[in-house]
């Protein structure tokens, strides 16, 4: 059988995407200029995310803000699989939530989803229960305000999200589970059931509050199939489908094939890599748009749009003047792959330092994030 020259699936995420073919497969929805211009209309500017086209896709936005504009307010949901250590693509989908939250002062349920990882990567139970408590922190230095934020930690409130769960997984098939994420006879039967729990949250705060409230879910692709399961299941069960933004891949370090994933480290900037760690990572191995030659490069110039270090400034300078500039003098040859870098290198650096000192704190505040039931 000829394997797809990519494939997008919470479990895998392989080759060069494109973007314009996973919405024609995955039924998706391109964020319009008219979508924008109604977010805008509620929360003032637009988050360079959206600017940019990094979220770029959704379901039932459009139903969303009509509720809202009802006075209807949607709860944000999102969440981790706590594995291993935090990358900064998955900080772009959250600093964009927190965002969406400040913006729109809305809670947010937040899902660590350690029954995923324990069913589907080869490590103990303690090992993920030690990178819950990790990730955690990350989601908190990220500056969420607690009162308006709750984590939901499945194998903790397994009393609060079995009895639902059970609910959505009467509702759904093997043959269903098989097909969306390409299971065989030999996955555990754990990982069978997983997508039930992952789809709790999305009316399960309408449950506690005996509310009616839209769910809107910032996530990056990956988790779209879920979704698309759960989405059929709520609506059997007297619930509103959920609305979702969909965000494309931060690329790993090497290039613009897969997407940025922690359990390849040298492949990734982690939260926790140290100012030197990130200056080798960046040198040593950010694909560069470059040429062979300084002379070659500002003779023909280079290429940001397939330069990482390029793409990844466009997660972290918010002033679009400067990146067009960098871009610009990056495309004329004026500016050099070594200088680029340096300039990746100290925005990550300076952005990582204040994030690990509001990390460094964040233990004293995970109880207050924690859902108590
Ligand atoms: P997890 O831990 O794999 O990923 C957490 C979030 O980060 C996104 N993500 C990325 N975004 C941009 N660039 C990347 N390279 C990148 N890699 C990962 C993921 O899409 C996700 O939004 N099963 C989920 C946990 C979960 C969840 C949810 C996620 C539970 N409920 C609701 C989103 C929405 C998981 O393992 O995520």
């Amino acid at each position: 059988m000829q394997k797809r020259e990519f494939s997008v699936g919470p479990y895998e995420v392989r080759g060069k995407i494109d973007y314009d073919k996973l919405i024609k497969e995955f039924g998706v929805n391109k964020i319009s200029d008219e979508d924008l211009s109604r977010i805008k209309k509620y929360t003032k500017d637009l988050h360079p995310y959206l600017r940019r086209k990094i979220f770029f896709a959704q379901r039932d936005l459009k139903w969303c803000l009509d509720e809202y504009e009802k006075g209807n307010k949607f709860f944000l949901y999102t969440g981790c699989g706590p594995s291993g250590p935090i990358h900064i693509g998955h900080l772009s989908v959250w600093s964009f939530t927190k965002w969406l939250q400040d913006k729109f002062k809305t809670e947010l349920w937040f899902q660590f989803t350690d029954d995923e990882k324990f069913l589907f990567k080869g490590k103990s139970y303690d090992e993920i229960q030690k990178w819950t408590y990790e990730n955690m922190l990350d989601v908190i230095a990220l500056g969420f305000n607690p009162k308006n934020t709750h984590f939901l930690i499945d194998t903790k409130h397994a009393g609060l999200l079995y009895p639902e769960a059970i609910k959505v997984a009467k509702k759904i098939n093997f043959s269903t589970i098989k097909a969306a994420f390409g299971f065989t006879d030999s996955n555990n039967i754990g990982s069978i059931f997983y997508t039930a729990m992952q789809t709790v949250p999305v009316f399960l705060p309408n449950i506690l509050r005996k509310e009616n409230r839209p769910c809107l879910i910032p996530l990056a692709i990956d988790q779209d199939v879920h979704f698309r399961i759960s989405r059929d299941v709520v609506e059997k069960l007297g619930y509103h489908k959920p609305a979702i933004l969909h965000s494309k891949f931060m690329p790993p370090l090497t290039g613009m094939e897969g997407k940025m994933s922690s359990s390849e480290d040298n492949l990734s900037i982690l939260t926790t890599d140290s100012e030197k760690e990130i200056e080798t990572k960046i040198r040593k191995y950010a694909f560069s748009g470059g040429r062979s030659t300084i002379e070659e490069h500002r003779k023909k110039g280079g290429n940001p749009d397939v330069d990482v270090s390029y793409q990844w400034l466009t997660y972290f300078e918010d002033n679009d003047e400067k990146l067009k500039k960098i871009y610009d003098d990056y495309k004329s040859g004026s500016l050099l792959t070594s200088e680029l870098k340096q300039i990746l290198i100290e925005k990550l650096n300076k952005f990582l330092k204040k994030h690990q000192e509001k990390r460094r704190k964040a233990g004293k505040l995970v109880e207050k994030f924690v859902l108590k039931f």
